[in-house]
């Protein structure tokens, strides 16, 4: 429907229009076009105003001659959004020292690096009507399109469209959209160069990546600014890197937080939480939280106990907190609609004046507890309100919250959401005060219901990172919240299809992010479950949860041969510590996934530029270092091929080489018949083989086994040295702290950037440089293993003294006292 409206405005605006862009881009703008930072022009009866933020960062905004948009975003940094640089004028646009930038006199804009490779230009005029308004973009065989967030599918959004309209969709399928949240941020692959494009814009957005044509990309809205952001690269970490600078990185989690988390909806009575933690103990599953869902809460009112199921509720969350396990509780945003019963929530709430209208009076619609009232957080004294609601518990000692339903989801259908004409009056800095009706605010409520948590949790701890994990969100609501893919199912496909959702959630700015592992609704059987638990152990968040109804998930279930796999994984993860915290911690500083494709590491793995991971289906990078090889179809049994990018690579298990310099794929050997063939290494992983590489050159740190992240690791820290080819680099990072407070922002905090070298001899150098911070670790002498590395000697030299190599599974170690100091480590 609203595409032929399109269509038809697209034929009008087209007729007005009678230069082609080949035509306009000769005609001089006129001198009043040009601005210090860009430009603005008008035609008719629109204005264009592009301003370069940075020198590769540009924002695009157009508007009603004489009527801008309100100057405001929920998504995009103030300092980011009003950052400015001079530009260069030019003839017919302008140049930054990384892009160029020209408008034609019907406002097409076309956007070049400076050697002049296209990046983006529009191919028609902007579409714009009382209805709304259409971008029209054109659009490559080359091109490749990452990120909008959790929508199902495959990983390259390339001949997909999609609509952002967060949405409660149980069960959600492949080609289901919208699912639940709305992140409308993109990142374009073109021969690869990485350009990124945020369209800040809340409304019910529509992205089509050449659907409709192939030769076109749109973007368009019934409502709300034009108002977007390209973010150039050309390489695709630079993008991600400019994301986190305009909408907030991931936050450095709490280290707990990347333990195994166990969830399932809902351990009930009192006595079913203590015996899942009491066998977990007792079988030696490492692990970090439970999860209550909503039967904890008395007649699933939000911030209420059922005492009778839960009699003694503190003494649990005290006795789970001794067995260094961390309770997460849900806590649904729909506020029972009881006035006069004593229910604080509502009570509160409605003294406040805090819930949302529909015609005057407090819009009540049904949820989990009936009919409901929903609280309004787009003002920020609501938000502030809504924190004070957690006191209780984090008294209790609770250590994270799980914000569901946000959407927000209401039993009401088809829409299964509030009404249009509900409203919001927003109240927020930056913000012009005013009444808004709910489909300008319903993409982003969720993030504002996180926000809220997140801030509370804040000013009742101001020095504990806090836990948050919200199934809805908008751009930027990373800053507040960890998020998961919502109501999967226990699929052989949905599996499978956790690899690309993650992906692009990290790829649009949300690193910290899980699937229900062994899926939510129905139940898996025990080989999936099992291979789902392994592939969960190389994602950000590893948490197991089940709907009701289905058969219980946990570690132990389906006998000792399934749970001693399970349980290996689960024990690697909790040794990858070391590694996945110091990723964790550059994530939150340069915005780069903790989980991450492959072209974004190695962006030039082909001769043509497409990203190696539309060949390599299943496979992604687990930090900077570790590829994991997933099966692309994780029930067949047939083998697959592992494509590796070109270079010496380890497999992660075994320590064997693998030697792959040459043409990553098929096409290449094709494409490069010059350059030696490989043979394709096939995979055939049984049940309990994850296939999983390391790059030559990297340093991975690990810890000795422990059982939850409270736990002190007894023995060294392990600095696993994958050996690089003669001459090539070789390093890798190390960041540790107490994992829970602020400290590190006052120095609390140890970071090494680790180098090695091999000479001619065949010595392996390991440089450990002088610590940064004043972090005491809990380590007091490193193991330096060398994998891939063959000793002519068997001894370690460190500052002058020989201690004798030792032989390990994966290769050679030496154990040596850390100081705090520099110092050389020699391996020969
Ligand atoms: C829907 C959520 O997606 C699911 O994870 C949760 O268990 C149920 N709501 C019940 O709270």
């Amino acid at each position: 429907m609203r595409r032929s409206v399109f269509t038809s405005l697209l034929i009008g605006s087209l007729t007005l229009c009678s230069l082609s862009i080949a035509e306009a881009q000769t005609t001089k703008l006129p001198a009043s076009a040009h601005t210090p930072n860009g430009l603005e022009l008008s035609s008719g009866t629109l204005t264009i105003r592009v301003d370069a933020l940075r020198p590769d960062v540009l924002r695009v905004r157009v508007f009603p001659a004489g009527h801008p948009a309100e100057d405001a975003s929920w998504a995009v940094l103030p300092a980011a959004r009003n950052a400015r640089v001079a530009v260069t004028p030019e003839v017919n646009g302008f140049s930054t020292p990384a892009l160029r930038v020209t408008v034609s006199p019907n406002l097409q804009l076309k956007v070049t690096d400076l050697a002049g490779n296209p990046l983006q230009n529009d191919a028609l005029p902007v579409a714009w009507s009382s209805d709304g308004f259409k971008v029209t973009k054109a659009k490559t065989d080359d091109d490749h399109y990452f990120g909008l967030g959790d929508k199902p599918g495959p990983l390259d959004r390339a001949g997909e469209a999609f609509v952002m309209w967060n949405t409660d969709n149980f069960g959600w399928q492949e080609s289901t959209d919208p699912i639940y949240k709305s992140i409308p941020f993109l990142i374009q692959m073109r021969s690869g160069r990485a350009l990124g494009v945020l369209f800040d814009n809340t409304f019910r957005t529509f992205f089509d990546f050449g659907r409709e044509r192939t030769d076109r990309m749109t973007f368009s809205a019934p409502g709300g600014p034009l108002d977007y952001y390209l973010l150039y690269g050309p390489e695709p970490k630079q993008v991600l890197n400019e994301y986190a600078w305009l909408t907030g990185p991931t936050p450095l989690p709490p280290l707990w937080t990347l333990g195994y988390q166990q969830s399932r909806y809902t351990y009930y009575p009192q006595t079913q939480v203590e015996e899942i933690a009491a066998r977990l103990r007792a079988d030696k599953i490492p692990a970090d939280a439970i999860y209550l869902d909503i039967d904890y809460q008395y007649k699933n009112r939000p911030f209420t106990v059922d005492t009778e199921a839960y009699p003694d509720f503190k003494g649990m969350i005290r006795k789970l907190t001794a067995q260094h396990l961390h309770t997460v509780l849900i806590t649904d945003l729909h506020i029972a609609n009881l006035p006069n019963q004593g229910y604080a929530p509502y009570d509160s709430g409605s003294a406040g004046n805090h819930f949302v209208k529909e015609k005057g009076q407090n819009y009540v619609g049904p949820v989990w507890p009936g009919p409901s009232v929903f609280p309004d957080f787009t003002r920020q004294q609501t938000r502030a309100w809504w924190g004070t609601l957690y006191k209780e518990f984090v008294q209790d000692g609770v250590s994270g919250f799980w914000n569901d339903m946000n959407e927000p989801a209401v039993f009401r259908y088809p829409t299964k959401t509030m009404p249009d004409d509900v409203e919001h009056r927003i109240d927020e800095p930056g913000f012009v005060k005013r009444t808004a009706m709910h489909p300008e605010i319903h993409n982003f409520y969720g993030m504002e219901n996180s926000r809220a948590t997140w801030d509370g949790l804040l000013a009742l701890k101001p020095n504990e990172r806090p836990f948050v994990l919200t199934r809805a969100s908008y751009a930027g609501g990373q800053r507040y919240a960890a998020t998961w893919t919502g109501d999967n199912l226990a699929t052989w496909n949905h599996l499978r299809q956790t690899t690309p959702q993650i992906l692009n959630l990290g790829l649009s700015g949300f690193a910290m992010t899980g699937a229900d592992v062994g899926g939510f609704g129905g139940s898996p059987s025990p080989d999936l479950l099992t291979k789902w638990i392994m592939l969960a152990a190389f994602q950000p968040i590893d948490r197991n949860h089940a709907a009701k109804g289905t058969r219980t998930h946990e570690v132990w279930v389906d006998g000792p041969e399934q749970e001693a796999i399970r349980k290996r994984y689960i024990e690697e993860r909790y040794q990858l510590l070391p590694y996945l915290y110091t990723t964790a911690e550059q994530t939150s500083r340069d915005g780069v996934p903790i989980v991450r494709p492959l072209f974004v590491e190695y962006p030039h793995a082909t001769s043509d530029g497409h990203p190696l991971d539309l060949d390599a289906d299943g496979e992604f990078f687990f930090g900077p270092s570790i590829l994991v090889a997933a099966s692309p179809l994780p029930d067949d049994v047939a083998p697959y091929e592992l494509h590796l990018p070109s270079g010496i690579w380890y497999d992660y298990w075994t320590g064997a080489k693998l030697d792959r310099r040459g043409p990553a794929t098929a096409r290449d050997l094709e494409i490069r018949d010059t350059a030696p063939a490989l043979q394709p290494v096939m995979l055939h992983p049984g049940l309990g083989d994850l296939p999983v590489y390391v790059r030559a050159g990297a340093i991975v740190p690990m810890q000795p086994l422990v059982q939850s992240t409270d736990e002190i690791p007894n023995g060294p820290l392990t600095l696993r040295v994958f050996a690089p080819a003669a001459g090539e680099s070789c390093g890798g990072d190390l960041y540790t702290d107490d994992g829970s407070s602020y400290d590190f922002r006052n120095g609390a905090y140890l970071r090494l950037h680790i180098t090695c070298s091999i000479d001619a001899s065949g010595a392996l150098t390991v440089s450990i440089p002088q610590r940064e911070g004043n972090f005491k670790p809990w380590w007091s002498t490193l193991r330096i293993e060398a994998v891939g590395f063959v000793p002519a000697r068997s001894q370690a030299t460190v500052e002058g003294r020989t201690t004798a190599l030792e032989k390990t599974k994966l290769g050679w170690a030496a154990t040596v006292a850390d100081t705090g100091k520099a110092q050389t480590v020699i391996l020969q």
